[in-house]
């Protein structure tokens, strides 16, 4: 298997950094297809831990070599604070890290548009999103509005930034917000601009190029199918799509280089921002699986509201995602639990549905209907192999293979590299 896709088959937040930092032990590609620095990707390396919002997390192993994809908006200021972050850190970027020209640039504008469009919105219908401008600056791109990374190169540059600040103050102004002020803002710009420059390149011929020499790459998404812009629970997704379909078309890698697809969920649910939840916990379960899961959002510091495991989600997942195996984390988090449960389907007003409704308002009342299983009541955080897991986890993972017809073939008991154990 050459060419491997991971992406997050739930509400985003599943451990896809931690198992990217795993399977480069035998890639020598890492790309990032879509989103943006809304991304919060955890590695924990020993005593070293990261947070990736942009960067792919290849890059944490040296042999590594990197691509932000064109499906990206990319925040030139967050992204060229990331990269010295790591730089200080001692992670050489020279000859391994490649932006995508086609890629979007994500400016203060969009940032504050997003913010003040969330304000403009009641409560019930805030997206809860993470305030990086990714929908405003992914409108920009379908509008053909957009800056590209590649107009860095192009000596009306500023002139343009400028001018579509002001034209976006009307709209802030509109939204009665602050306006905002090009001088504030363009030499920060400007420094991002140049320490990013030696990076930005036409990535395709370097992708093809690797495929032609039989390079392994694996495609890093972000988010999770649920935040899908057209197989999520719209309009409480984000701008992008985050499952296989957004790799041919964010890195320009057609579908037929894709030999796996590797679905990562947790062994139960999360999600930060608003919207439907159908397994959403409101008891001492849902804090149990809070706190001992560490349930805080990567980027934004929020707190993750916590549900069981949905089996219709992940059917959905593996029905639009094309998933041939599953990566299942987190489960040392359930090891306190007396029994686990696991939503095999929904009920609306009586009548069973055993797929996402495309509506919302639909998708709202649905109900969950559970399977109990038992739980193990030990320890798994120090199980190495697939015979020291006890009975009862094994079984949950049969139980999520069947509802599934999707094998389980890497299982995580931890944050750390170590705390992994693969088929
Ligand atoms: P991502 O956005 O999909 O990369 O996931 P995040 O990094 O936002 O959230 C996953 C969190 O769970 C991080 O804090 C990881 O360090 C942590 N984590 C990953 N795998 C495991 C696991 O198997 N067990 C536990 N307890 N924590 C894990
Ligand atoms: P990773 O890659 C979890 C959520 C936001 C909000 C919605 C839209 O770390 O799994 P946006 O800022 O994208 O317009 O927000 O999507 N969201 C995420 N939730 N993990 C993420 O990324 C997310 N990125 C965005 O909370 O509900
Ligand atoms: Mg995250």
């Amino acid at each position: 298997m050459s060419n491997t896709v991971l992406f997050g088959a739930q509400w985003g937040d599943e451990g896809k950094g931690k198992i990217i930092d795993v399977l480069t032990m035998d890639a020598d590609w890492v790309v990032r297809y879509q989103g943006g620095n809304n991304a919060g990707h955890t590695v924990e390396i020993g005593d070293e831990k990261y947070v990736l919002h942009l960067t792919p997390s290849g890059i944490l192993r040296e042999s590594c070599k990197c691509i932000i994809g064109n499906g990206l908006v990319v925040d030139v200021i967050g992204l060229t604070e990331e990269l010295k972050e790591l730089e200080n850190r001692g992670i050489s970027l020279k000859n391994r890290f490649f932006i995508s020209d086609r890629s979007h640039i994500v400016l203060p504008y969009h940032k504050e548009l997003d913010g003040a469009k969330e304000l403009s919105k009641s409560k019930n219908n805030q997206i809860g999103t993470t305030k990086r401008g990714i929908g405003p600056a992914y409108s920009d791109k379908s509008d053909r509005i957009g800056l590209r990374m590649g107009d860095i190169f192009e000596e009306d540059f500023y002139e343009k930034v400028k001018n579509i600040t002001n034209s976006k103050n009307n709209i802030l102004n509109s939204l009665n917000c602050d306006l905002l002020d090009f001088e504030s803002f363009n030499s920060e710009i400007k420094d991002a601009v140049e320490y990013l420059r030696p990076y930005v390149c036409d990535t395709l011929p370097i992708l093809h190029e690797a495929i032609e020499k039989n390079e392994k790459i694996l495609f890093e998404g972000a988010q999770g199918i649920m935040l899908d812009i057209d197989f999520g629970t719209y309009p409480f997704v984000t701008s992008s799509n985050t499952g296989t379909s957004g790799v041919a078309s964010g890195s320009g890698v057609p579908p037929q280089k894709i030999d796996k697809v590797i679905g990562i969920i947790k062994a139960y649910t999360t999600r930060v921002g608003g919207g439907p939840f159908p397994t959403e916990l409101f008891d001492s379960v849902g804090e149990h699986i809070a706190k001992v899961g560490n349930e805080f959002g990567a980027t934004t510091g929020r707190p993750r509201r916590c549900g069981w495991f949905d089996g219709v989600v992940a059917k959905h997942a593996v029905m639009v995602g094309g998933i041939n195996e599953w990566a299942l984390m987190k489960i040392d988090v359930l090891d306190e639990l007396e029994t686990i449960k696991v939503c095999i389907g929904y009920e609306i007003n009586g009548e069973e549905v055993s797929y996402i409704p495309s509506n919302i308002n639909k998708f709202s009342l649905c109900k969950p209907i559970y399977e109990e299983l038992p739980g193990w009541k030990t320890s798994t955080k120090k199980c190495k192999k697939w015979e020291d897991l006890p009975n009862e986890a094994l079984n949950l993972i049969n139980f999520i293979e069947k509802l599934t017809s999707t094998k389980v073939s890497i299982v995580s008991v931890g944050p750390k590299r170590s705390s992994t154990i693969i088929k």
